[in-house]
C-alpha cells in the first residue's frame, strides 16, 4: 500500500534522510522508531508532501504521490496526525472536525467519528482548547478520520500524555486496525508502539537500520542500545 524507496529530503542545510527505504502493506500496523532528531517527523512531512525530496520514490496504492501537494495527497486516501496535534482552540469540537472535507476513499461522516469517539460527541460545543490532551488527540485523530483515509500517518500520538491516556488511546488504535485501516505512526514510546503495532522500522542516521517484528527487536538489545536508547538516557540526564 505504501512504498518508499530511496529517499532523500533536508531542509536546505544538508540531508536528515539520505536513503530510506520501507514498505507497508495493506491492513498493516508499522512503527517508525527512532531517537528524537532522527527524523521520524520528516519521513511523515515527505509523504504529506509538505518537504520536496531531492531523490527516491514514494508509492501509494499503484502510484507515484512524490510531487503532490498536501491537499491532494489526503484526497488520495492520507490523514495525518501531525505531532503539534494542529488543533483550533478557539473553534469548537465540531467546528475542527468538519475543516475536514470528507473526500477519501471511505468518507465519514460527524455521526460515524462520534460513534467511534463517544468523548467527542460529549463535547461537540466545547472550545478544544478547553479539551484534556487525550481529548485533543482523539479530535485530531477524528478529523484526520473525516477525510476517509486508508492510510492513518500518527505523529507521536502518546506525546505528553498520561499513562492510563495512553493506554486507552492504545485501545483506539487497534480498533482502527482491526477495522482495516493500514497505520503508520512514529514513536519514541517502545512499550505503547508495540502495543498498536505489527512491525517496526529503526530509523537512525538517515536510514532505516533495522526492520522487522518488535520480538526480533528484542533479541537484539545491541541494536537497541545504539539506536534507540543511548539518545533517551543523554536527553534525560541534560
Ligand atoms: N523545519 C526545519 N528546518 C530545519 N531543520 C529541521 C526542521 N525540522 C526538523 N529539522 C531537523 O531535521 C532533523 C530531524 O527532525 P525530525 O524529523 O523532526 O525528527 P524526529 O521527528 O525523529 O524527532 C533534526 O535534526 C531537526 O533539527
Ligand atoms: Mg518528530
Amino acid at each position: 500500500m505504501l512504498d518508499i524507496s530511496a529517499l532523500r529530503v533536508g531542509y536546505g542545510q544538508g540531508d536528515v534522510l539520505t536513503d530510506v527505504s520501507f514498505g507497508l502493506p495493506k491492513g498493516v500496523s508499522g512503527c517508525l522508531l527512532g531517537r528524537n532528531g532522527a527524523g521520524k517527523s520528516t519521513v511523515m512531512r515527505s509523504i504529506m508532501g509538505f518537504l520536496r525530496p531531492s531523490a527516491g520514490e514514494i508509492r501509494f496504492g499503484n502510484e507515484s504521490i512524490v510531487g503532490r501537494t498536501p491537499d491532494r495527497v489526503a484526497r488520495s486516501g492520507i490523514g495525518y496526525v501531525p505531532e503539534d496535534r494542529a488543533i483550533f482552540p478557539n473553534l469548537s469540537v465540531e467546528e475542527n472536525l468538519r475543516v475536514t472535507r470528507p473526500c477519501g476513499p471511505q468518507p465519514m461522516d460527524l455521526a460515524g467519528i462520534y460513534d467511534l469517539f463517544p468523548i467527542l460527541a460529549e463535547r461537540r460545543r466545547q472550545a478544544a482548547g478547553t479539551l484534556s490532551g487525550g481529548e485533543q488527540q482523539l479530535l485530531s485523530v477524528g478529523r484526520a478520520l473525516m477525510g476517509g483515509p486508508s492510510l492513518l500517518l500518527l505523529d507521536e500520538p502518546s506525546e505528553g500524555l498520561a499513562p492510563l491516556v495512553i493506554r486507552s488511546l492504545g485501545d483506539d488504535i487497534r480498533r482502527l486496525r482491526q477495522a482495516g485501516l493500514t497505520i503508520l505512526l512514529a514513536e519514541q514510546n517502545i512499550e505503547f508502539a508495540r502495543s498498536v503495532s505489527d512491525v517496526v522500522f529503526v530509523l537512525d542516521r538517515g536510514q532505516i537500520c533495522f526492520q522487522g517484528t518488535f520480538d526480533e527487536l528484542e533479541r537484539d538489545p545491541d541494536l537497541k542500545h545504539r539506536h534507540l536508547f543511548v539518545g533517551h538516557v543523554k536527553s534525560k540526564v541534560a
